[in-house]
């Protein structure tokens, strides 16, 4: 009791949030978005297009509004969706799914993953992450419960040691999850990688989950290998993609998991009660995309080909060293030429003196020290955006020698 009041005393303040949500950064990527528009700078930290989408989106987009399709579409996806989806992966990859029981169609690739993760994982279970890693792995293990289990991709390929692999697998691996084209590093994970991953998944019973949401960007004569494409794979590989990055609509938020009947049952239920659906209209536009003719595809790969052939070199006359990307459209550099102690440091330090917003490596591996001296630009925009960037880097070097003392 209080004395006074008479009232019974307060117990000690507790949180009133959720400790799964204590774990959580507030996204660098923010930031640095939040400061490029505070110092008018050239955004090249979020990976967004700033170009239109393909005319047949909108015209499709458009209609569907008109035909009022309005309401909630099936939980799973649309039927037209589906099957167009469907009949892609039959026409691109030869895989065969069936659209009733085995694809979901989901907010984003984004509530793909998960609604997979926590469709999959028992909390405690082990889930295994290649890092540098997409930054969203980092909250969705946290959120699912599962331990993550990291292993490195090695500048200056980003390839990965396969004696360290093997050792993160053991009889509490749950999952793997593996994005190729891969987003930060811009590395495609070769057939011979793909299929030493998928002999320790059917060794160890584990899924893989693979984010193939930039499969239709790879330079160089180099091939998207669908992990679902490996003999054996297709019934233990979970494959998200969406529209964000292939049709350049990431405000859309449609994503697709394609997964064999009993995990695309269990990722349904996931998603009815997390969203109960992706927005209906659009994934009727969805329909008409994914039944663009194939040069569509050739033409996107080869258009950011184009920019990566102009920002890559941009960068190092600037003063970066580059790692060159193969697929997707980031940049990884090495910043260790400007002698700053820290990445952050440096990308704050960017945007406000020389106008480029890029996102600091730390951001995107579980031991920061390992990315202090990383930083990462995307090219997903126009060419005149490149070269407005471009211009302001190449007074970087002179900025440094006047304002940037003790750094
Ligand atoms: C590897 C990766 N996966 C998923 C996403 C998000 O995709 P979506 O817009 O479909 O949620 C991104 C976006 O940057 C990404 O880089």
């Amino acid at each position: 009791m209080t004395p006074d009041s008479g009232l019974p005393a307060p117990s000690a303040p507790r949180a009133r949030t959720a400790l799964r949500t204590h774990g959580f950064t507030e996204s660098v990527i923010r930031e640095m978005t939040r400061l490029c528009a505070l110092h008018d700078g050239v955004n090249l930290a979020q990976g967004f297009p700033d170009f239109p989408c393909p005319r047949e989106l909108k015209d499709a987009a458009i209609e569907a509004i008109e035909r009022d399709v309005n309401q909630y579409a099936i939980t799973w996806g649309a039927k037209r969706f589906r099957d167009a989806l469907v009949a892609k992966t039959r026409r691109i990859y030869g895989l065969e799914y069936d659209p009733e029981t085995e694809v979901t169609v989901t907010c984003g690739s984004t509530e793909g993953m998960i609604a997979t993760l926590l469709a999959i994982v028992n909390p405690g279970d082990e889930v295994i992450v290649f890092e540098p890693f997409y930054e969203n792995y980092g909250p969705d293990a946290i959120l699912s419960g599962a331990v993550p289990r990291f292993v490195r991709l090695r500048e200056p390929d980003w390839s990965f040691d396969p004696a360290e692999l093997a050792r993160a697998f053991n009889d509490k691996t749950r999952a793997i999850v593996v994005n190729t084209p891969n987003n930060p590093t811009g590395k495609v994970f070769s057939r011979d990688e793909l299929t030493l991953i998928a002999a320790h998944c059917q060794k160890w019973n584990a899924v893989c989950v693979t984010d193939e949401i930039y499969e239709h960007m790879v330079y160089d004569g180099l091939a998207h290998v669908p992990m679902a494409t490996l003999p054996g794979m297709k019934e233990r590989t979970v494959t998200i993609s969406g529209l964000s990055k292939t049709y350049s609509v990431t405000g859309w938020r449609v994503g697709t998991v394609l997964a064999p009947p009993d995990l695309s049952l269990a990722i349904r239920k996931v998603h009815d009660f997390l969203t109960v659906g992706a927005p209906a209209p659009l994934q009727e536009a969805g329909a008409a995309a994914l039944s663009l003719d194939e040069a569509y595809y050739g033409r996107l790969a080869a258009d950011y080909a184009a920019r990566r052939a102009y920002l890559v070199p941009a960068l190092e006359a600037a003063g970066f060293r580059t790692f060159q990307p193969h697929g997707a459209y980031y940049v990884m550099t090495d910043i260790s030429d400007f002698g700053f102690s820290d990445d952050v440091k440096f990308a704050r330090w960017l945007v406000e003196h020389v106008g480029v917003a890029a996102v600091p490596g730390s951001s995107f591996y579980s031991d920061p020290a390992a990315g202090r001296q990383r930083l990462r630009f995307h090219f997903a925009r126009l060419r005149a955006t490149l070269e407005a960037a471009v211009e302001r880097l190449g007074s970087l070097r002179a900025r440094i020698a006047t304002s940037a003392p003790g750094r």
